[in-house]
C-alpha cells in the first residue's frame, strides 16, 4: 500500500507567531483524519524550529520548502539539508514551480539538492508539472517525463523509497482552476509509468504521487478517489487549519 499524504505548503506566508498558531490548529484538528493519511506542514525556514516543537510527538510531520544545493560553507543566505534535519524536518519540498520560475531552479541543481537531502536523512517531495503554454501545446507528458528523468533517474530504487512526487500543473496553482480528476489521473498514471520504466513496477507501485493546484475541501474527494492520486500538496487552502484538515478528510 502506498502512503497517503496531505501536505500543506505555506509558501511565503504567515509570521512566526501566526505559523506557530496555525501548526497548533492543525495538530488539534488532526485527530479527525484517518490514521493512514500522513499530514505534513511545510513552513518557511524561520518557522521550522518553533513549529518542530509544536508537532513533536504528534502525527503531523515537518517539511521545509527548499534546501541549498551545496553542503556547507560560504553561501550567504542559503540553508543546508543538514541544518533542516537538525531543525527537526522529516521532509523537504524541492523543485517547486515557483522556484523553477522565479529563482532559476534547474534540474541539474535539483539533482544536487536531492542528493544532499537524502544524504542528511530527509525525505523529498519533488515537484513536477507543465505551464499553460505547454499544456495547450499538448506537451505536458513530455515536460513531466523530462523533469523526472533529469532528476530522479540519477537515483537508485532504494533511494526512491524516500522520494514523493508532486504533480502540480502551473496553470492550476493559485488560480482557482483545478485539473479535472480525469486530467490529473491521466498524468499521474503516466508519471508512475515513467518511474516504472527505470525502477520497475514494484517501486512505482510504492511511490506516492500527490496532486497540487487549487485543491480545496470541495474537490479533494474526487481527486483522491483516483487510482494514481495518493494525496495532495496544498498551497492557499493550507493556511487555514479547517480547510487543510477538510481536504485531508477527502479520503
Ligand atoms: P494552491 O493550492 O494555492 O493552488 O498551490 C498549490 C501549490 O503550489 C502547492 O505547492
Amino acid at each position: 500500500m502506498r502512503q497517503k499524504i496531505v501536505a500543506g505548503n505555506w509558501k511565503m506566508n504567515t509570521t512566526v507567531p501566526e505559523g506557530v498558531q496555525l501548526a497548533k490548529d492543525v495538530v488539534a484538528a488532526a485527530a479527525a483524519v484517518p490514521a493512514d493519511v500522513k499530514l505534513i506542514v511545510a513552513t518557511p525556514f524561520t518557522h521550522l524550529c518553533p513549529v518542530a516543537e509544536v508537532v513533536k510527538g504528534t502525527r503531523v510531520s515537518l517539511s521545509a520548502e527548499n534546501c541549498a544545493d551545496k553542503e556547507k560553507g560560504a553561501y550567504t543566505g542559503e540553508v543546508s539539508a543538514a541544518m533542516l534535519a537538525s531543525a527537526g524536518c522529516e521532509y523537504t519540498i524541492l523543485g517547486h514551480s515557483e522556484r523553477r520560475q522565479y529563482y532559476g531552479e534547474t534540474d541539474a541543481k535539483l539533482v544536487e539538492k536531492v542528493k544532499l537531502a537524502l544524504a542528511n536523512g530527509l525525505k523529498v517531495i519533488l515537484c513536477v508539472g507543465e505551464n499553460l503554454d505547454e499544456r495547450e501545446a499538448g506537451k505536458h507528458f513530455d515536460v513531466c517525463e523530462a523533469q523526472i528523468k533529469n532528476v530522479l533517474y540519477n537515483f537508485s530504487a532504494e533511494e526512491m523509497a524516500s522520494i514523493v512526487i508532486a504533480y502540480e500543473p502551473v496553470w492550476a496553482i493559485g488560480t482557482g482552476k483545478t485539473a479535472t480528476a480525469e486530467q490529473a489521473q491521466e498524468i499521474h498514471a503516466f508519471i508512475r509509468k515513467v518511474v516504472a520504466d527505470k525502477f520497475g513496477a514494484e517501486v512505482a507501485e510504492q511511490t506516492s504521487i500527490l496532486y497540487g493546484g487549487s485543491c480545496k475541501p470541495s474537490n479533494a474527494h474526487e481527486l483522491f478517489a483516483q487510482k494514481d492520486i495518493d494525496g495532495g500538496l496544498i498551497g492557499g487552502a493550507s493556511l487555514k487549519a479547517e480547510d487543510f484538515i477538510g481536504i485531508a478528510l477527502g479520503y
